[in-house]
């Protein structure tokens, strides 16, 4: 039965019974504090955080940031911000702007790298050289603006960008080389100051994507940890992004992108006085934005401050090292790679014969998300095998020996369930067939054999439906994974 119309009822319901169907309709989502969801979100265990932040928004809520000469707060606030990012991420002259989170950072950075390379070197046909480990949203960035994206394979051992192989990668059309410091996948910091010597020896910029580490990693130096350099300050680094809505625990959409210097960054603005309103100058994706995100990302920083960071960091560090000394000591896991810290990725072996077992894998993450767990399952990729995925935050510390308990139990159960099975002849006939000529009708029978019914929703056991995903050609996967959120968003 459909859902009542949200403005149906001809006078609305009191604030109250308004707040409490919002409370109501969070009784389903994994929780975002208590450090039992190990992905998505970011909890820094700080009482009255939360509550700063919300305030810190209300007030600017209503403030539109699109025009900084109306609303002088806007200028003072991002000036605040971004100067705080380039103080500790930066090199002198280095200039940026606040953005709405990691992903927007990174369009914003490859449409600079574009437009620089068009200006400068009349590049017309653009490039952009990843490792396989960057971030998909380097792939929505090349999709979004016409860039060709050139993926090399990373160390299979190690998870680290290969330097040689990135070097070698760069033609006269490539604009723009990318590192991640560290990657989300695995966890693990890329050869960043090799990859960017190559890029400059070619005269190509280079960008580090640290929207992960990018606050967490000098706080680590600062509480005595060994961190390479990675920042700004690195020869041949020439921007940069990090987001405060992850180790910097400002509410989601706040994100920091940085350039080494201004004649760089006026390639990202956006300027147009060819219509008859308003002079139109954009330096992000939005045109209005709510004050409210700056502000409470403003605030978060001043809260926390320096010293509270850095404990912060140190709190990651120790749930990753007892998380990474419990699973290694767990049998039949295999972690993958040297994580930096605050993520780590494992996988687990099939009994007795030490190859990774995606199946099992898959049965693992559903038994600890009964046990009130939440794991990330990535799925294999040239290579690379599948693995479950952990983001640690100062909230998890305290749950590290809870959850390797609950791991060995999970895994015990998992081993003594029927193996996932794929049918090997959907997979072949699955790799016959091409995804853009797939009606909707045909997708939807695809999704219903793998158990997702078409109304949005997720069987219980995700193991069956991922295992065949993992199976799927990566386009068929694109195409399945984008009508499925259109069941789930189906109106
Ligand atoms: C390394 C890295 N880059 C980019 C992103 C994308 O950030 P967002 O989800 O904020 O758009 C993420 C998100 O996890 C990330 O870890």
């Amino acid at each position: 039965m459909p859902a009542e119309p949200l403005t149906g009822p001809p006078r609305g319901p009191s604030a109250a019974e308004v707040l409490a169907e919002l409370g109501a309709l969070r009784a389903a989502d994994a929780p975002t504090r208590g450090g039992r969801t190990f992905a998505y979100v970011y909890d820094a265990g700080l009482d009255g955080l939360d509550e700063l932040a919300s305030a810190a928004y209300t007030a600017f809520a209503t403030v539109n940031g699109l025009d900084p000469t109306v609303f002088p707060s806007v200028a003072r606030l991002e000036n605040e911000v971004v100067g705080a990012v380039a103080a500790l991420l930066g090199a002198p002259g280095a200039q940026g702007t606040f953005t709405s989170g990691g992903t927007e950072s990174i369009l914003l950075a490859v449409k600079t790298a574009r437009d620089h390379a068009r200006a400068e070197r009349g590049v017309t046909a653009p490039q952009l050289v990843i490792p396989s480990t960057a971030h998909a949203a380097f792939h929505k960035a090349a999709h979004y603006l016409g860039l060709e994206a050139v993926v090399v394979p990373v160390d299979p051992v190690s998870f680290r960008a290969d330097a040689a192989a990135t070097a070698a990668a760069v033609t006269d059309r490539t604009v723009l080389v990318v590192a991640s410091a560290p990657s989300y996948a695995h966890g693990v910091v890329d050869p960043v100051a090799e990859i960017a010597a190559a890029a400059a020896a070619r005269g190509v910029l280079c960008h580090v994507d640290a929207c992960i580490g990018g606050w967490l990693l000098p706080h680590l130096r600062r509480a005595g940890r060994k961190v390479e350099p990675f920042d700004l300050s690195v020869p041949g680094v020439t921007s940069l992004s990090v987001d405060l809505h992850k180790y910097g625990y400002a509410d989601k959409g706040a994100s920091v992108v940085l350039y080494r210097d201004a004649e760089l960054r006026r390639h990202q603005y956006f300027a147009h006085a060819g219509w008859p309103g308003y002079p139109v100058v954009n330096p992000t994706v939005q045109g209005t934005k709510s004050g409210g995100l700056l502000a409470q990302a403003w605030a978060v920083l001043r809260y926390v401050g320096e010293d509270g960071y850095t404990a912060l960091a140190r709190r990651v560090a120790d749930a990753s090292d007892r998380l990474l000394a419990g699973l290694r000591g767990l049998g039949g896991v295999r972690v993958l790679g040297e994580p930096a810290a605050g993520l780590v990725a494992f996988t687990v072996l099939a009994e007795g014969e030490g190859a990774a077992d995606t199946g099992l894998l898959l049965h693992l993450a559903d038994e600890m998300r009964i046990r009130g767990w939440y794991l990330q399952p990535q799925l294999s990729f040239d290579g690379l095998p599948a693995n479950l995925h952990l983001t640690l935050t100062p909230a998890t510390v305290d749950r590290v020996d809870a959850l390797l308990a609950d791991l060995g139990d999970a895994l015990e159960a998992a081993r003594a369930l029927p193996p996932v099975t794929v049918d090997p002849g959907l997979v072949e006939l699955a790799a016959g067939l091409d995804p853009a000529a797939l009606g909707p009708q045909e997708v939807a029978g695809v999704l219903a054999f793998a158990g997702l019914d078409g109304d949005g929703g997720l069987p219980e056991r995700m193991a069956p439906v991922l295992a065949l995903l993992d199976a799927l050609p990566g386009a068929l996967k694109e195409r399945l994974l984008a009508e499925f959120i259109g069941s789930v968003f189906r109106i």
